[in-house]
């Protein structure tokens, strides 16, 4: 089995499949150590969908623009234009404000101290424009994204919501543009050798931890949000 921090290509198995597989492998984690829906308070449910919120609304997009500005085969950028599209077009990050207010769960300042730190190491990691490494992070992040929406509409319900649209669109647009991510990543590995070198799980990991802190921050970034 693949370990959360080492793809290694074989001869039977390529680089970009090993990625895959341990993009697969951390995602599946991840779904694993979330809290049982129904043994959260209601304000542990409001604080997960307000942290997410925060995360996710004012990010996604620029982070996906950082894709698009990082690679450099057509193939790749089309694929990633094709999703900044529909995320502009059909206004994601109001769907995600609507889905917020109606579950009360807007992000207050405190939501956004709670995940600052982990979320500062993310958009430092996004500048340094490392082409295949964005991908794979993206990959992952659309991935759990995917995964985590029926977790996140259930919170919602408890909270008395009925506005899904966010939930609903996301448990499914993003199969494909997870799928998507991939060819991008086949298409980018075939021109940057450099890039493929060392770590390509290191934007993986940071937003692994990001969405940790989402789901449960530390006591600390707690107390210093609290300060
Ligand atoms: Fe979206």
């Amino acid at each position: 089995m693949l370990t959360a921090s080492l793809a290694i290509e074989t001869p039977e198995l390529p680089l970009a499949t090993a990625i895959q597989q341990e993009v697969e492998h951390s995602i599946n984690d991840l779904m694993a150590s979330l809290p049982e829906a129904a043994e959260l308070s209601a304000d542990e449910r409001r604080g997960l969908i307000a942290r997410y919120t925060a995360v996710l609304e004012g990010n996604f997009i620029y982070w996906m623009t950082g894709a698009f500005l990082a690679v450099r085969t057509e193939a790749a950028r089309e694929i990633i234009l094709d999703n900044l599209h529909e995320e502009v077009r059909d206004s994601h990050p109001h769907m995600l404000r609507k889905f917020a207010l109606a579950a009360h769960a807007a992000p207050t300042d405190k939501d956004a101290m709670a995940v600052y730190r982990d979320l500062t190491n993310v958009r430092l990691f996004l500048g340094r424009l490392s082409a295949v490494r964005i991908i794979v992070m993206m990959a992952f992040f659309e991935g759990f994204i995917q995964r985590f929406m029926a977790y996140l509409a259930d919170l919602a319900k408890r909270q008395g919501s009925t506005e899904m649209e966010y939930t609903d669109v996301h448990g499914v647009c993003d199969i494909a543009h997870t799928d998507g991510l991939f060819r991008a990543l086949d298409a980018e590995m075939t021109v940057g050798a450099s890039d493929v070198a060392g770590d390509q799980m290191e934007g993986v990991k940071l937003l692994r931890t990001l969405i940790s802190s989402i789901v449960e921050p530390s006591e600390k970034a707690l107390a210093q949000s609290a300060a």
